[in-house]
């Protein structure tokens, strides 16, 4: 386990969970938050073979976003200490979005801003039902930027980005769920089951399988057939290298022995693979 000022991080083996932690802030996301947030993706990457990470709050918030006197009102009349100030935020919300393994939002409860907008950055969310999201910058004067808005357009019918986006309104992680910003909503006290089960999911997974499979949704959204099926193929060939064929020579031999239905569970890896 890793511990920093504002980050709690723990790998455990294939897994990693990230805690904002500011629970008296409602984790509201400071400088040295955005700080700590890179130490902790160096450590995940550095640790090798975590396969999904999850991302959630210490305390009753998963994170009421930027904290809008350390990165928005103090260093404001500095120019250039606010822009690097933030733009440590905007580079690891980027690092986030094309993170190699799987990454899960835990939502647990206030999400606004820069907690909505981490929200929609990772590739899954789970959250309480009364768990609450809300872009309020539009409540305080601005509207939702360093990729806040992406992810509201991203992550919602246009009708419900721009509602969200123009009133301020809140919803609800029964809401979120209706519009497809989450996965699921669950009553909070099933939070974690809810969580540990798409995990589960998750890291029985080939680790290649499931970076690639990012890689081809992320890139093929941007392209016409012709060239994303020109991209899918050249990746599969590089998957098929990556793993030493494991598809064909674990995963399609175990089914020409009938052993699994592909349909309904997936093969079974040697335990030395990752
Ligand atoms: N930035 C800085 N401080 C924040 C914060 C933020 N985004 N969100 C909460 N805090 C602080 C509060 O100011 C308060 O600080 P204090 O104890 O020094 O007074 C502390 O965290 C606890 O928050 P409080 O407002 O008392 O909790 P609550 O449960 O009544 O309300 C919220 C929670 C999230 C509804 C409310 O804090 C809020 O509106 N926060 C701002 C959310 C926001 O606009 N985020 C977008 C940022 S891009």
């Amino acid at each position: 386990m890793t511990t920093m000022d504002t980050v709690k991080l723990e790998i455990d083996g294939p897994t990693a969970t990230i805690y904002f932690n500011r629970p008296d802030k409602k984790n509201a996301m400071n400088p040295q938050m955005h700080r700590d947030m890179h130490v902790a993706l160096d450590a995940i990457e550095e640790a090798g073979g975590v396969k999904a990470v999850v991302l959630t709050g210490n305390g009753n918030s998963f994170s009421a976003g930027m904290d809008l006197e350390e990165c928005f009102l103090r260093p404001f009349d500095d120019p250039q200490l606010f822009y690097r100030t933030n733009l440590v935020a905007l580079k690891w919300f980027q690092r986030l979005k094309a993170f190699p393994a799987v990454t899960i939002a835990k939502v647990n409860g206030f999400a606004f801003g820069g907690g909505f907008e981490v929200t929609g950055l990772c590739d899954l969310a789970v959250a309480s039902e009364t768990a609450l999201f809300g872009l309020s910058e539009i409540n305080f004067g601005i509207f939702p930027a360093g990729g806040a808005s992406w992810a509201a357009t991203h992550n919602l019918p246009r009708k419900q980005a721009l509602y969200y986006i123009l009133t301020g309104d809140t919803l609800t992680g029964k809401q979120a769920e209706e519009y497809g910003l989450v996965n699921k909503a669950v009553p909070l006290e099933q939070l974690d089951a809810e969580t540990d089960r798409i995990v589960g999911k998750i890291i029985n997974k080939n680790p290649v399988t499931l970076e690639l499979a990012k890689q081809v949704y992320e890139r093929t959204t941007t392209m016409d057939l012709p060239t994303a099926i020109d991209y899918d193929q050249a990746k599969l060939w590089e998957l098929s290298r990556l793993s030493g064929n494991e598809w064909i020579n674990v995963a399609l031999k175990q089914f020409e022995k009938r052993s699994y239905q592909p349909g309904l569970s997936t093969y079974k890896r040697a335990e030395k693979e990752s």
